[in-house]
Order: C-alpha cells, then structure tokens, then sequence
C-alpha cells in the first residue's frame, strides 16, 4: 500500500525548481508534515556515484545511449532503495527531476522516440510515477543568465547550446499540454516566495482531493 504522495520538480537547467524545493521544504517542516526531499539523476550512493559520471565534463564522448541508460540506472536504484520505502512510510517525497526529465532532455532534446523513452523507463521504476510534475518555466536566456550568475562551471548537459534548452522548454510544455491532470506548470519568473506559496498551494490541493487510504502502489 503507498500511502505518501509524490511530486517532481521540473525545468531547464537555471529554471529555479531547486530554490522551490528549498522553499516547500521549509514549508513541510513548519507544518509538521513528514517529507522526503531527493534528486536525480542521484538520491542514493549508487545514484550520486552515477551523476558524477553523467554532469562529468570530462566524459563528453558518452552516447546518447549511454545516457539514458545511466539516467534510468540510478532511477531504478532510487525508486526501489528511497522513494517506495518513503512513499510506504506515508511520507512527501519532493524529487528534483524524475521521469520527465528523461522525456524532454533525451526525448525532445536528443531525439530518442517518446514511446521507447515511456517503456524502458516503465521498466526501471516498476511503473511508479509522480502524483503531479511542477514546471518551472521560463525563456532560455534567462534561465542561462542565472546560471551564469552563480560563477559555477557549467557541468556536462549546462554545456549544451541555447538551441537545445529550447527544445527541452518545449519538450515540458508539450509533456504538460498532453496530460495537463498531471502536471502543473508555472512561470519561473514569478517572485520565489509568491510562487513557492503557489506551489505548495497546489500541493496541498492535491493531498487533500485524493482518498490517501484506497491508493495502491
Ligand atoms: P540537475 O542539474 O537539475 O541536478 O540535473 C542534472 C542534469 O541532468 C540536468 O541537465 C538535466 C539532466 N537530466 C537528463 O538529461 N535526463 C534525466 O533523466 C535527468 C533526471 C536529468
């Protein structure tokens, strides 16, 4: 029986989601409400061991096959190690990036077909899937000029050209014009704390109108 709820945090590198988790989480913790907050590509020791190898400039020969199949090895990890214990436990799990990720950066990004994206990632999560994908959106530019503002070096995919962070964006807007139930998409430039209060809103909507007792997972 899964019990908790899940949520993905979604968007273009820069878009802010990881601000947001930061913001609901404080949120969570004032109201006393259990909560699990994790990331991918990463979230276990396994998985954190893979994102070295994935954001790892050094490694920019890997193929696009490669990628993915490392993307979908530390979900597998994550989900049965972290995110089902947590969901079981009745707890929030906020995942930085999940399975959309995965659609709109190897899908809409790299080209590889949608369908073959869905069934291999079907098979690395046991068909678990988040409750709702919050996306931050927001135009490229900007997105590339938070980033540059943070003076970090840009990890592998950050190295991507701004051509390809327009296909991602579109790539979350047309996962969320497909299946809008399932997603919730928001403008990234919106002040932090109006939009985390948005945010959490939203969250708390959803618990709310779902009967917690009689979901199965
Ligand atoms: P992060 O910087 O938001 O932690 O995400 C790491 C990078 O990995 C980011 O550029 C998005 C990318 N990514 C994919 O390409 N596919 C995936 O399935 C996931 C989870 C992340």
């Amino acid at each position: 029986m899964r019990k908790g709820f899940f949520f993905a945090f979604e968007g273009i590198d820069g878009c802010g989601k990881s601000t947001q988790i930061a913001e609901i989480a404080g949120k969570l913790q004032n109201d006393v409400i259990p909560y699990h907050i994790t990331r991918e590509p990463g979230g276990t020791v396994i998985g954190e061991k893979i994102r070295s190898i994935l954001l790892s400039p050094e490694n920019n020969e890997m193929s696009i096959h490669c990628e993915l199949l490392l993307y979908l090895a530390s979900r597998a990890q994550h989900v049965q190690e972290k995110i089902l214990p947590a969901l079981q436990r009745g707890e929030i799990v906020v995942c930085d990036r999940f399975q959309d990720a995965t659609f709109a950066y190897q899908g809409y990004g790299r080209a590889v077909p949608l369908d073959t994206l869905r069934n291999l990632n079907a098979f690395a999560t046991g068909d678990l899937a988040p409750d709702c994908t919050f996306i931050f959106d927001l135009p490229v530019q900007e997105a590339s000029a938070r980033l540059k503002q943070t003076g970090k070096a840009p990890d592998r995919l950050e190295g991507n050209s701004g051509e390809f962070y327009e296909k991602i964006r579109k790539g979350y807007l047309d996962l969320a014009a497909r299946d809008p139930d399932r997603y919730a998409v928001f403008s990234g430039m919106e002040p932090v704390h109006l939009l985390a209060g948005r945010v959490y809103e939203k969250i708390m909507q959803i618990m709310n109108t779902n009967d917690t007792l009689s979901r199965e997972g």
